[in-house]
This record gives C-alpha cells, structure tokens and sequence, in this order.
C-alpha cells in the first residue's frame, strides 16, 4: 500500500531514501570501528544530529564499540537557509573528555565552522583524541579548512531537510533527506 504523501513535503524533493541513509550508517559504524578504541564518548551536536547519533551509536556497539553519549547544542543558522556565520553555543562542553577518545557527530559539514569550532573546543578540554564524522557534507561550500575523518554522503549545495536536519524546526521527523525547493 502507497503511503501518503502529506501537503507539506510537496516543497520537498527527495534526494536519498531513509534505506540507503541505514545502509551508510552500517558502512560508517563498520569503518570507525576501525579506528576507534573500544569505548568513546559521542558528542553529538544538537539538534540536527539526534537521529543519526541514535542510530550510529547502535550500530556501533554491534560493531565492538562502546558509546558513552553527550550532547551540545550548537547553532549558526537560526531559521533562515542561510549561515550567520556566527556560532551559538548553549551549555557546556561535557566536563569530562580529558584523556578520552571522542567522536565528534554532526548533521552536516558546511562551512566547516561548526565542526571546526567544536573540534578545538574538544581539544582544549583534554581528550586525548577527536574524530570527526559528519552525515552530509557540502564541499563546495566550506569556508575553513576543516575535513571531517568520515561522512556519510557527499552532497550538492542545496539546502536539505530530513533525518533530523530542519528548515525552521519543520521536517525533523522525516525519515528520508530531501532538498528544499527554492
Ligand atoms: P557550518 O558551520 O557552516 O559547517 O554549518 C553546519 C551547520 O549548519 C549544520 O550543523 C547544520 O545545522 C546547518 N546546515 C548547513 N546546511 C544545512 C542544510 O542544508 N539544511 C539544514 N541545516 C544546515
Ligand atoms: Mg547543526
């Protein structure tokens, strides 16, 4: 049976269904297990990265890897489909990463301020080592030299929406990633 398509995707064309996102998602645990010790601390940057974090992290424990979650929400878009370019951080960096091994998760790698922001900040609190892994990544975009050690899917510059990632707080809860049309 068709599931029904509600009136508000209708701005929405669908760029890669929520099977593949699961599949790379394996693809990505597999490859960091690679690399990584046997127990983390996943920081997940907030909100764009909660479904992703969700599903990594237990894809990761099958894998070997043990995931102790921590969360810091981070934003520089507000919600326009723009970057202000400035970054707002809520909260604190979790207190204890000295000596630890993090990886560091996030929606998607943009500019790369985000990323680049949070990898010094994780730096200067002591882990021991950071690991950078985005979702999306948007290459002709970037602003700073930061390339994350992994991602999930190169991407075009078009503003998207879905597993997590919003326009406006809208479209979260879609379970496939879309671009907005402009
Ligand atoms: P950067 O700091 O410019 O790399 O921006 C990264 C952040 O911008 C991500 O964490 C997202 O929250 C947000 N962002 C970038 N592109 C998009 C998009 O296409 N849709 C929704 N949010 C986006
Ligand atoms: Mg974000």
């Amino acid at each position: 049976m068709a599931v029904p398509v509600s009136s508000d995707e209708n701005q929405i064309d669908p760029l890669i269904p929520a099977d593949e996102i699961a599949g790379r998602v394996e693809e990505l645990a597999a490859e960091l297990s690679k690399i990584l010790p046997a127990e983390v601390v996943v920081l997940a940057l907030l909100k764009g990265s909660f479904m992703f974090a969700a599903d990594l992290v237990r894809a990761l424990r099958t894998r070997g890897v043990r995931c102790q979650v921590e969360f810091l929400k981070v934003s520089s878009y507000g919600n326009a489909k723009e970057s202000s370019g400035r970054i707002a951080v809520q909260g604190d960096v979790p207190g204890d990463l000295r000596g630890k091994a993090v990886l560091l998760l996030d929606d998607i790698l943009d500019t790369g301020r985000t990323l680049e922001w949070a990898q010094r900040a994780v730096k200067s609190v002591g882990a021991e080592s950071v690991t950078v892994c985005a979702l999306l990544d948007k290459p002709s975009r970037r602003e700073v030299p930061l390339e994350a050690d992994l991602v999930g899917f190169k991407i075009p510059d078009r503003f998207v929406v879905g597993y997590g990632i919003d326009y406006a707080q809208q479209f979260r809860d879609l379970p496939y990633i879309g671009a907005v049309r402009d």
